[in-house]
C-alpha cells in the first residue's frame, strides 16, 4: 500500500515552535520517525509539508490513482479550509487526520476540524505516535 502524508503549515518548525505543546523533536525527526514506521509495516510513505492551503489541496487532488489512503495533519487549516475538506471529500480515499497536540483541550476554536469530516479516524494528542496509529489503521484496513 502506498500512503501519502501531509502536513500543514509551521508543521516544519516543529522543535522550535512552541516546544512546550509539540515537543522538542524536529520536523526533520518526524519524518524519519513516519519513514520508520513505513518500513517497519512494509507500506511505501510520502510525506508532503506545505504552508500553502492550495498546495495542499494539490497534493490530495494528485493523491488519487497514486496512493491508497492519506494521513493529514492540515495543522491550522483543520479549524478553516473548507477547501481541504472538499478536495477529500472529492478524492474519496481513506483519510485520517493526526494532531501532535490534543485540540480538544485547548482553545475553544480548535475544537472544529473541517478536515475532520472526510475522515475516517483522528488521533490527537499523542505526538509523532498519532501518524504511526493512523498508518497501522490504513494499513490494516485495506
Ligand atoms: C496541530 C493543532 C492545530 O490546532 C495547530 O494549528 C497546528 C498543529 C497539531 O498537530 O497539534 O499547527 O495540528
Amino acid at each position: 500500500m502506498n500512503i501519502l502524508v501531509i502536513n500543514g503549515p509551521n508543521l516544519n518548525l516543529l522543535g522550535v515552535r512552541e516546544p512546550g505543546v509539540y515537543g522538542a523533536r524536529s520536523y526533520a525527526d518526524l519524518v524519519a520517525y513516519i519513514e520508520e514506521v513505513g518500513a517497519e509495516m512494509g507500506v511505501r510513505v510520502k510525506v508532503f509539508q506545505s504552508n500553502h492551503e492550495g498546495a495542499i489541496v494539490d497534493a490530495i487532488q494528485s493523491a488519487l490513482g497514486h496512493f491508497g489512503g492519506i494521513v493529514i495533519n492540515p495543522a491550522a487549516y483543520t479549524h478553516t479550509s473548507i477547501a481541504i475538506l472538499d478536495a477529500l471529500k472529492a478524492v474519496a480515499l481513506p483519510a485520517v487526520e493526526v494532531h501532535l497536540s490534543d485540540v480538544t483541550r485547548r482553545e475553544p476554536f480548535r475544537r472544529l476540524s473541517y478536515a475532520g469530516m472526510a475522515c475516517e479516524k483522528t488521533f490527537v494528542g499523542k505526538g509523532f505516535d498519532g501518524y504511526r496509529l493512523a498508518i497501522e489503521y490504513l494499513a490494516r484496513r485495506d
